[in-house]
């Protein structure tokens, strides 16, 4: 058993030389605490974020677009599974996990509480919320926390996947007809807000964002992320045809970034805290497959009882 002191050295030492801390190491209880909330948060959203290209697997245009969003989607699951192993690796346990976001109790990201209304919605979210996402867990592939940074190397590959069917679905609608065209400036215009809360509030209100910084769990903060996508979007809309909605967005040769508009912080602490436009329906959803589920686990469960049984025997 590490003691107090011998273990506080050796955790401030593995972050001064920007090192991996593992599952058996010795933590502080706050970096313990921080990790298994933002892992729960980004692993719920995962799961969260399949509903709104679910939906939209039945009414794909064609095969080709409708097995690719399939492998999409069961990507997002296969997220979710690894970040809550990476949160049982802290002791965290997953049915608990569940249970705190259908009650309210954690987050997922606001994103995904906004309607899919067209299949153009499809691509502006592999293009957009893909795109973000990537640009905020690139830098969490050399997160302090070795299970969480292992965990994203992978789930980064993946997300770039997403993101470029999205880009070329949307490529291939604007050399479509007019109202194709239409779709996707309408589904931009939808997303594109939505998008920059991804990353969070600003860094002057962000309660973690310095701990998480110095415990080298965040990499960047959530201003200097969100700045980095809207720099990477903005050309990708020019080549795409589409105008975001922002009429301040403009390049800034000075600052070498593009300067853009207000958020509104308000409509994202209003969905953050629950009154977006979809957050009862995804969470009713999610507390509805929990339900359903639960024969399944608990025959799992029996079934390992039954092997441990055996084996003891
Ligand atoms: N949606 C919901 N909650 C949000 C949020 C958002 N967009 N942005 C911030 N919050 C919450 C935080 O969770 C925190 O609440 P909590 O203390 O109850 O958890 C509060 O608002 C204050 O925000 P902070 O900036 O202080 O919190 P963090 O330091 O945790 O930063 C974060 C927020 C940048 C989202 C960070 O948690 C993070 O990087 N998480 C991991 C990555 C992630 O979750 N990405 C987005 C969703 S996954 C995804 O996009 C799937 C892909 O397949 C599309």
């Amino acid at each position: 058993m590490t003691d107090l002191a011998t273990g506080e050295r050796t955790f401030a030492e593995t972050i001064e030389r920007d090192q991996r801390v593992e599952p058996r190491d010795w933590m502080p209880d706050g970096y313990r605490k921080t990790m298994i909330r933002q892992i729960a948060q980004h692993a719920h959203s995962e799961i969260i974020g399949m509903q709104p290209e679910g939906g939209w697997i039945t009414r794909a245009p064609s095969l080709r677009r409708k097995a690719i969003l399939l492998a999409k989607v069961q990507d997002e699951a296969g997220h979710g599974l690894y970040l809550y192993s990476a949160a049982e690796t802290l002791g965290a346990d997953r049915g608990d996990l569940t249970r705190r976001l259908i009650e309210g109790r954690q987050k997922y990201s606001s994103i995904f509480n906004y309607p899919t209304l067209s299949f153009a919605d499809v691509g502006v979210i592999g293009w957009l919320v893909d795109g973000a996402a990537i640009c905020n867990q690139v830098p969490l592939c050399r997160s302090s926390y070795g299970p969480y940074a292992r965990a994203m190397i992978r789930i980064c590959k993946e997300e770039s996947f997403h993101q470029r069917q999205g880009y070329e679905l949307l490529m291939t609608m604007m050399r479509g007809s007019d109202e194709q065209r239409a779709m996707v400036q309408d589904a931009v215009d939808r997303w594109w807000w939505p998008s920059l809360m991804m990353f969070g509030p600003p860094d002057a209100d962000s309660p973690n964002s310095a701990q998480s910084m110095a415990w080298r769990i965040k990499r960047h903060s959530n201003d200097d992320l969100r700045q980095r996508f809207v720099d990477m979007s903005a050309p990708q809309a020019e080549a795409l045809g589409v105008t975001l909605p922002d009429p301040a967005l403009k390049w800034n040769a000075e600052r070498e970034h593009y300067d853009f508009g207000a958020i509104d912080w308000d409509e994202f602490k209003k969905v953050i805290s629950g009154g977006g436009p979809l957050n009862r329906e995804r969470i009713a959803h999610r507390k509805r497959a929990d339900d359903e589920g639960a024969w399944v686990r608990e025959a799992a469960a029996a079934h390992a009882r039954k092997q441990r049984e055996g084996a003891r025997a």
